[in-house]
């Protein structure tokens, strides 16, 4: 059989217009810039306008990578869409926007991982390109959890954005931009630590759930924190050790964006000098699966990637997940 190698045609993002800083969510809850500063290294985050849903994220997103790998929508053969805040329960926002996009009427699903939603999603990519299933995918990630945050709950309510971030994935074009190898890994028995209780078949919509705001995401943020890090440490060595990689030979790290403190945490495990990292969680936030495919339309647009860099990419999420991918520019 053909050697297929999976790449990287094109990358894109888009986040909406309106900001919401630190001194805005003060008027909110009791918090401070200073709080939120210190904890998180956050200072803004972009917010969803009213009439937009996750899905509008998502269609410029997939434009503008579209646009950049030069591929036009008709050539798409399969969208996979990473999201926790979907449209809709049913049908997939995948589908959604194959309609939204006008692309024609091909395989279109979404994807649960939460914050690891696009490193699954890319892994689930080159395989369909590399055994010959599909030629041109389009993957994108994009939540809107201002959608789901309880903006009551200062522990959680100062974390999150709004956002979407997309790639084209098909044959590597001169060997650049090889999606190298991934490495994929969740741990079910902590799945209570983040989550959003109400809205599915345990606990349907009522007036009760309501009430009780379990519509809204829940987080033990202490624990999540301590397991990130050892995760993201584990998921970012066992991923170069898959590759025949060291830690040396990473040119750039575009790690999930949650936490400027679980950033430096990580670069630290892994050695990497903070200049090698990609950081945007302070215009941002955390805005879940969009995270990584957001920080990596932004490196490849700074024209900073060289071609032959080694650029490692590394999340943690809800479930609990964890993923991880090399990809050689
Ligand atoms: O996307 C992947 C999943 N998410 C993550 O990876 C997030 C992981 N977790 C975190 O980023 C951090 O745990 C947080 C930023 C959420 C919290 O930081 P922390 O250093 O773990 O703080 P904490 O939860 O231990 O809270 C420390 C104190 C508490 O007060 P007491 O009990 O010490 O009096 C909280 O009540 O800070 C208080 N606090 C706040 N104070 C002002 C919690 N949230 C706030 C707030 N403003 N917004």
């Amino acid at each position: 059989m053909e050697n297929i190698k999976a790449g990287i045609l094109g990358t894109g993002f888009y986040v909406p217009d309106k900001i919401l800083t630190n001194a805005d969510i003060e008027k909110m809850v009791d918090t401070s810039d200073e709080w939120i500063t210190t904890r998180t290294g956050i200072k803004e985050r972009h917010i969803i306008d009213d009439k937009q849903t996750t899905s509008d994220l998502a269609v410029f997103a997939s434009q503008n990578a579209l646009k950049n790998a030069k591929v036009d929508v008709s050539e798409v053969d399969c969208i996979i869409f990473a999201t926790i805040t979907p449209d809709m329960p049913f049908p997939s926002t995948a589908c959604i926007l194959q309609d939204k996009i006008g692309a024609k009427t091909v395989c279109a699903f979404d994807v649960n991982a939460a914050c690891c939603g696009f490193i699954y999603a890319l892994t689930m990519a080159k395989s369909f390109v590399e055994n010959d299933t599909f030629k041109k995918v389009l993957v994108v990630a994009a939540d809107a959890l201002s959608r789901i945050t309880d903006w009551t709950d200062r522990t959680t309510c100062v974390l999150f954005g709004d956002g979407a971030g997309a790639v084209v994935v098909g044959r590597a074009i001169d060997n650049k931009r090889v999606i190298l190898g991934s490495y994929l890994g969740a741990d079910g028995s902590a799945w209570d630590l983040l989550n959003m209780p109400a809205g599915g078949a345990q606990s349907p919509a009522t007036h009760k759930t309501i009430d009780e705001r379990l519509h809204f995401l829940k987080m033990n943020g202490n624990s999540v924190f301590k397991l990130a890090v050892r995760a993201m440490t584990n998921a970012a060595e066992t991923v170069l050790a898959k590759c025949n990689l060291k830690n040396k030979d990473v040119d750039l790290v575009i790690p999930h964006q949650a936490n400027l403190r679980i950033i430096n945490a990580l670069a630290q495990r892994l050695n990497a000098p903070l200049e090698k990292v990609w950081i945007n969680v302070t215009k941002y936030g955390n805005v879940s699966g969009a995270s990584v495919p957001i920080a990596m339309a932004e490196a490849d647009a700074s024209g900073k990637l060289e071609d032959g860099q080694i650029v490692l990419l590394d999340a943690f999420g809800a479930g609990l997940t964890w993923a991880s991918a090399i990809i050689r520019w």
